[in-house]
């Protein structure tokens, strides 16, 4: 089995990312090579990907001649919460945890923001590992250091910039993944096509619709990863250039929001928020007819939405304002000046609510 490496380069320390089928039942050697003085791990995964992966990564770190426990937390957003991040300090406690020990997060992006909270906070951060299982956790969430947990009044309120000492990915596990799981990880993947430019563009494109052949997909996570890590290398606390991977997230997280979390995962939102940026771009003249064409071709081929359906576009455009009340007022919308050529620019609000009409 072939093993590839793409690196982060933080400003402090540098840590690997590792793609390749079947790495889950290897992943007990992987961690001890990256992080020798490790001997207590806890995993931190949900009850559906604990009876998926659970005894393979069992087998593999007692193999690694580990001292771990694996702890569940029920599926679903709603359990990304402080509540049970509360729990999950208890379990660590219980084990007797300490700043030695490791979290092992196994799972999608839920997980992935829990348990990578849960180590920054616990004994002020431990050393984190974290095992994607989703598409969009493989293409993006298990990379780059946010983390977080919802409030009720507001998604990843309360969070920690937090980097993983190792992330070890095995697109393997995609091939359990439920049709709409995968396509929400599409989502992402389409993103990184129009942000990065036309060499991952034509890969993309190659490969969608998507067959049953998942190994299709593995050099595609590896050029988002490649991809991703630049933008934190360069940008590791979102101060500046990391902006662009919100593309098409302005109008996604407000469409999200809006349809309450569930007419819409968050690849199918942010694939409607991608059309509404390609929209205002084109009226900006930035972007050619046949460029807004190429988006709508892709995202059609991944099965992903380019307009909301029974929304009110009132609401959307209310929830855009409020948030940017909460951002102080900046204009953060990621539009095309042209494939890979992203840039944050302010809109009139004339065209946010034009371009939210347009997408009924
Ligand atoms: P998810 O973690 O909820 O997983 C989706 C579903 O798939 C869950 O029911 C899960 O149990 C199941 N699942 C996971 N792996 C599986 C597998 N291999 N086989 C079968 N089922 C499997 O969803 P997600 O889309 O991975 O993540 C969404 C979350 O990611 C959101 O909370 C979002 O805020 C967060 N996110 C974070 C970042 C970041 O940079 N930290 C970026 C994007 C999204
Ligand atoms: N998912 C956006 C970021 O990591 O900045």
């Amino acid at each position: 089995m072939s093993t590839s490496k793409v690196k982060v380069k933080l400003s402090d320390r540098s840590y690997d990312i590792l793609i390749g089928s079947g790495l889950i039942v290897d992943s007990g050697r992987l961690i001890k090579a990256s992080l020798p003085n490790a001997s207590r791990l806890v995993v931190i995964t949900n009850d559906e990907i604990n009876k998926l992966y659970g005894r393979n990564l069992k087998t593999s770190l007692k193999e690694a001649g580990f001292d771990f426990a694996i702890v569940t937390v029920p599926a679903g957003e709603r359990y990304k919460s402080l509540t049970s991040a509360n729990k999950l300090y208890g379990k660590l406690l219980n084990f007797g945890a300490d700043r030695e020990t490791v979290i092992v997060a196994l799972g999608g992006g839920v997980i992935g923001d829990l348990a990578g909270f849960v180590a920054a906070t616990y004994m002020r951060g431990i050393p984190l590992v974290q095992i994607p299982t989703t598409l969009l956790a493989q293409v993006d969430s298990s990379v780059g250091g946010k983390t977080a947990v919802n409030h009720r009044l507001a998604k990843n309120i309360i969070g920690a910039f937090y980097q993983p000492q190792l992330v070890i990915i095995d697109p393997e596990t995609l091939r359990t993944l439920s049709a709409r799981e995968l396509r929400t990880g599409l989502g992402e993947v389409v993103k990184y096509a129009f942000i990065s430019g036309d060499p991952l563009f034509e890969k993309v494109k190659s490969v969608l619709p998507l067959t049953d052949n998942i190994s299709d997909l593995v050099p595609i996570i590896i050029d988002c990863c490649r991809f991703k890590a630049d933008v934190v290398g360069e940008d590791e606390h979102d101060l500046g250039r990391r902006a662009i991977l919100n593309y098409g997230h302005t109008i996604g997280h407000a469409l999200e929001a809006v349809a309450g979390y569930r007419q819409y995962n968050h690849g199918e939102a942010i694939s409607v928020g991608m059309m509404g940026a390609a929209l205002v771009a084109r009226a900006k003249g930035w972007l050619s007819e046949d460029e807004v064409q190429d988006f709508k071709a892709l995202a059609g081929a991944a099965g992903l939405p380019l307009t909301m359906k029974n929304i009110d576009p009132d609401k959307v455009l209310e929830h855009l304002k409020h948030d940017k009340k909460r951002t102080k007022g900046s204009d953060n919308f990621v539009l095309l000046k042209g494939r890979g050529k992203p840039v944050v620019s302010s809109v009139d609000p004339r065209v946010i609510k034009e371009t939210l009409r347009c997408l009924t």
